[in-house]
């Protein structure tokens, strides 16, 4: 099936057409920065354009930074705060006349990583974190993906995302050294509850791994994400499907 796998992150949106049966992209992704924080109707905006660009008629998956309930968004710590409340699903199904279904960012990496990835074949506790503008997180175990919200672990009095995501890592000016073993203890205290045996560890600097891989000593096995930064897109895609169970009240 060929899916339209969207990625919204905190300063750019990308986009691909994804064969799920696969996992991979079927066209070159399209990217829109987005500077500034935009509100829930630009953000509908871009996203419509990204299904523009590939004549989209299909089935669309969005991976979003927040907590996602059914097609609800009930966080958004780095994106506007407009968009706590929205119903993500309906707005961007109704900007690019589509169906679309809407996931955490984290959970969608998880997906891609555990089906095609890293995590491929692996039917024990995994954890999936990914480093970008903040931290996002998921369980993994016998092929089920539970999003979590690890990057919010209170650190110094704040969300640990202010200090070990990457984004916080060039914003603080620190060394890959300084930043590697303040992500150790991070991944240590996580260790400490979740126990996991594979630790995956995406997002964009997922691509650098050899220069802070080494300040990890964790008891988990650890790897760097297969898909690096484009597992949000393909787990997007893959996600489709999945929410379709209304819960009863
Ligand atoms: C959000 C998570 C998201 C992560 C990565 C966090 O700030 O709360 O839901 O997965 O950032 O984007």
């Amino acid at each position: 099936m060929k899916i339209l796998g969207i990625d919204i992150g905190g300063s750019a949106l990308k986009g691909a057409p994804v064969d799920s049966a696969t996992g991979r992209l079927l066209a070159e992704r399209f990217r829109i920065e987005t500077p500034q924080v935009v509100t829930p109707a630009t953000m509908a905006k871009h996203v419509a354009e990204i299904a523009r660009h590939f004549n989209w008629k299909g089935p669309i998956g969005i991976g979003f930074p927040g907590v996602i309930h059914g097609s609800h968004i009930l966080t958004s710590a780095n994106l506007h705060r407009k968009f706590i409340g929205c119903d993500g699903g309906k707005l961007f199904a109704k900007a690019t006349r589509c169906p679309v279904t809407l996931t955490n960012d984290a959970a969608a990496a998880a997906l891609a990583e555990m089906q095609f990835g890293a995590g491929r074949g692996f039917q024990g506790k995994a954890l999936l974190l990914t480093l970008g503008t903040g931290i996002g997180s998921s369980l993994c175990y016998h092929g089920m993906v539970v999003p979590c919200e690890f990057g919010h672990l209170p650190l110094h009095g704040k969300s640990a995302e202010r200090y070990v995501s990457s984004s916080a890592r060039k914003r603080r000016g620190l060394s890959w050294a300084k930043w590697g073993r303040e992500l150790n203890d991070y991944l240590a205290t996580l260790e400490q509850i979740l126990w996991p045996e594979l630790i995956i560890i995406g997002g964009g600097v997922s691509s650098k791994s050899r220069k802070f891989f080494p300040y990890l000593k964790t008891r988990a096995k650890l790897v760097p994400a297969k898909f690096l930064n484009e597992a949000g897109i393909v787990g997007a895609a893959l996600s489709i499907g999945r929410h379709d169970v209304k819960v009863r009240r």
